[in-house]
């Protein structure tokens, strides 16, 4: 096994020599920067299993690097080491409100050092390969509002609880307009705004549960905000604790997104198994939807973990030969347009229940179906 890499931040240059025999002899790797930039730039070459950094330093200090990595969903996970010879209490608590998982004052004690960043890279991975044995992820994406993936991931999800040999749970991350709550008519005491005002150690199980209302299908909803002004306060790390959260205590977690590529439902596409991107037989919306399935080709996602789900929400649109055509590929599951959707919304029961001999209903229950395959539990 190669070593683990030690990225080591820090403008002194007696400092990272010092440091950078001390952790090469205890056997890690070990590559230098000199500045926050210097940093970033060699993150996007070669992620380190954990980054030290200095606080000041010219061009960016230790703070800015720490708030840039914990925004992007590739470096959100990266354990920090913060060093500083600013020992007081308003550094360290900046420190870690920006995401840092240590603080230790210059004049640095090796030892104490060493056992930190052991401590870290062991709990990092743990946590890793734990988020990978469990629960799928599947990711609804569209890239034009109103084409269904709310009801649709809704659906998916009391179709699988509903067989009772699964248990599932809805993440809504449609931040400012999320309604996967009222289609179940639930509203669990905290959002992940909420997470903003905690310590990222406070959110333990007991804590967790309160994030979570459960529908009497017994699928398990968590919701990112539920007022638009409150969207912002919503971060990659919670996004991520939660997903990690949810699969561990599901076998598929649906996640609604909203229709953009913030850098949210990126760290959604980054966990998930996989993908459903949801159009409407309408031009507008196929554009949106191809442009959909193109970020997620750039982003290597396997496409046989994709589907293509045409959701009719007007009686009018394409036939399904020319949405075959327009998007090189049949779609995988088409959903016929119904007025007993728009019942099942307002009466806060998702239609599968509500109207299980719909036709819709039915193509409803069959991509879930298609789910259990495309991402089986259990491997
Ligand atoms: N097949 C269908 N037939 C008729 N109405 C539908 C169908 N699918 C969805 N609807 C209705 O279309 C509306 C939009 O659906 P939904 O909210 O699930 O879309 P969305 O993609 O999540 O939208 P947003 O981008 O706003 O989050 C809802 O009122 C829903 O009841
Ligand atoms: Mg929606």
């Amino acid at each position: 096994m190669s070593a683990d890499l030690i990225l080591l931040v820090d403008d002194e240059e007696q400092i990272r020599k010092l440091l950078e025999s001390s952790l090469q002899r205890r056997g890690y790797e070990v590559a230098v920067a000199f500045d926050g930039i210097e940093a970033l730039r060699q993150i996007r070459t070669k992620m380190p299993d954990l980054i030290v950094t200095d606080v000041n330093m010219p061009n960016m200090n230790g703070f800015e690097l720490t708030r840039r990595l914990r925004a992007d969903h590739r470096t959100a996970r990266v354990p920090i080491v913060m060093l500083s010879a600013r020992k007081q209490a308003d550094d360290i608590l900046t420190g870690y409100a920006e995401g840092a998982d240590e603080y230790i004052a210059k004049p640095v004690e090796m030892a104490v050092l060493a056992a930190k960043i052991e401590v870290l890279i062991k709990r990092m991975k743990a946590t890793a390969g734990e988020a990978i044995k469990r629960g799928r992820v599947v990711v609804f994406l569209r890239g034009k509002g109103g084409a269904g993936a709310t009801t649709l991931a809704v659906n998916s999800a009391v179709s699988l609880a509903e067989t009772k040999m699964y248990k599932t749970a809805v993440l809504d991350l449609n931040l400012e307009f999320g309604n996967v709550g009222s289609h179940l008519n639930l509203k669990p005491q905290h959002t992940l705004a909420d997470l903003a005002e905690m310590q990222p150690d406070q959110l333990d199980d007991a804590t967790f549960a309160t994030f979570i209302a459960q529908d009497r299908s017994g699928v398990q909803i968590c919701i990112g905000s539920n007022v638009p002004e409150h969207a912002e306060l919503v971060t990659v790390s919670a996004v991520q604790q939660s997903i990690d959260r949810l699969r561990r205590t599901s076998d598929y977690l649906m996640v609604d997104t909203q229709p953009s590529f913030t850098p949210l439902t990126l760290a959604a596409i980054d966990t998930a198994d996989g993908a459903c991107v949801v159009s409407e037989p309408h031009v507008a919306s196929m554009k949106t939807g191809k442009a959909c399935l193109d970020v997620l080709e750039k982003l290597s996602f396997p496409k046989e973990r994709t589907l293509l789900v045409i959701n009719r929400t007007t009686q009018s649109g394409l036939d399904t030969d020319e949405v075959s055509r327009y998007f090189n590929r049949r779609p995988d599951v088409v959903v016929p347009f119904t007025p007993a959707f728009d019942d099942a919304a307002d009466r806060g029961r998702p239609i599968v229940v509500l109207h299980a001999d719909n036709a819709a209903s039915k193509q409803l229950r069959d991509l879930a179906a298609r789910l259990t395959v495309l991402a089986p539990v259990g491997r």
